[in-house]
């Protein structure tokens, strides 16, 4: 790690308890979405400040992520974050050691945003600039501690498992090496509780609020079968959803209301609560049966969870005991990094850093909107 020992001043008021930073400190954007986020994460891990804006009452109108919308949003928004951002964690431009910017995979004219005002820092300021790929950075997000301790060191090899509104995947890393062993063939996990919330007249992001109803209702009563059983690895959600949609149709049909209504208490019938909770139930089932093929077919001894959706508590509930059961050392990622933010961004850079792995070039960094990890 260069320069590793150095201090910059914190204010107190940030972290009273940290008593120094230890370089390099490194400045993260992520803009690839709906959120505007700034973090400074210093050379141990320690997320010093991590500003995440969301955009979700500019959208609600129009009932989904608006592309031109989402990129003015980031424009209006990020003064005003990156200034919180730096005096949340005491620190000043003329601190900075890096810059990371997220720069792709997302939505392009909200990633040029980010990336643009990242590459822009980085040469202004003469500072190596890292474009990291989003994926990369949820990867590493459970190895990040909350309440800013050191981050966890990240291990040498691990399984990581992403699982958010747009990805669904399993990862094998080896070093600087990351190889994609199973993606979703259709929808993405929490895409599909996205789906199934908006059936039932739910806001975006539909997947907590979705996760949250299913904790009223027992997948006992609306289990949901799994899909029809084979070795390969790859995920499949939309068949799952499918089937959840048509069991509404047919609760509709015999008179019960499958329409949220926020006055109620429960918001919808007992037997919506419980399709809620068949319909995660069989979704968790599914990641679980995917890390247990993968186990299989080559054991690996560590597990990292990370992406929005990593927040079901259904997953959090069963993941450790499906680790124990197999002698997997288990790092599931604090929920406040689970969504989108800059710290995991700002991280990643890190861990390139730490490997000696070269910078990228701010002249010649470009957002993409598909981008394979690795
Ligand atoms: O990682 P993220 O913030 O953005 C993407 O990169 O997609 O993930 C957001 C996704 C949304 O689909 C949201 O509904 C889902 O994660 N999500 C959940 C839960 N919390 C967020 N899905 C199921 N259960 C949850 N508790
Ligand atoms: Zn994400």
């Amino acid at each position: 790690m260069p320069s590793a020992g150095l201090r910059v001043p914190v204010r107190s008021r940030c972290r009273g308890t940290l008593g120094g930073v230890e370089r390099p400190l490194v400045l993260g954007i992520e803009s690839s979405c709906d959120d505007t986020a700034c973090a400074l994460v210093d050379g141990a891990g320690r997320v010093l400040a991590s500003v995440v804006s969301s955009q979700l009452a500019a959208h609600a109108p129009y009932g989904g992520v608006v592309p031109e919308i989402a990129s003015r949003e980031h424009l209006v928004n990020w003064p005003a974050v990156s200034r919180e951002a730096l005096a949340g964690a005491g620190v000043a431009i003329s601190d900075l050691d890096a810059v990371a910017a997220t720069r792709g995979p997302g939505l392009v004219g909200a990633l040029l945003v980010g990336l643009s005002l990242g590459k822009a820092l980085a040469w202004a300021r003469r500072l190596p600039f890292f474009a990291v790929h989003h994926l990369e950075g949820h990867l590493y997000s459970p190895f990040l501690a909350p309440a800013g301790e050191p981050a966890a060191p990240i291990p040498e090899r691990f399984v990581g498992l992403v699982v958010s509104g747009g990805h669904t995947a399993l990862y094998r890393v080896a070093g600087a090496a990351v190889e994609t062993l199973a993606e979703t063939r259709d929808d993405a996990f929490g895409e599909a509780f996205d789906k199934f919330g908006k059936r039932l007249g739910l806001a975006y992001p539909q997947g907590p609020k979705v996760d949250a109803l299913a904790e009223l209702g027992e997948a006992k009563r609306a289990p949901l079968p799994r899909l029809a059983g084979t070795e390969e690895l790859f995920f499949s959600y939309s068949g799952l959803k499918t089937q959840a949609l048509v069991a509404l149709e047919r609760l509709e049909a015999r008179g019960v209301a499958t329409r949220a209504n926020a006055a109620a208490d429960p918001p919808l019938p007992g037997e919506v609560l419980d399709l809620a909770a068949g319909f995660r139930d069989s979704a968790v089932r599914q990641v679980l049966d995917r890390l247990t093929r993968l186990h299989r077919r080559a054991r690996f001894d560590r597990l990292a969870v990370s992406g929005g959706a990593a927040a079901n508590r259904e997953l959090r509930r069963r993941l450790p005991g499906w680790a124990a059961e197999r002698g997997v050392e288990l790092a599931l990622v604090p929920l406040v990094y689970s969504g989108d933010n800059a710290a995991m961004i700002a991280f990643a850079a890190l861990r390139r850093l730490r490997l000696g792995l070269p910078a990228d070039d701010p002249l010649a960094a470009t957002a993409v909107s598909r981008l394979p990890v690795g």
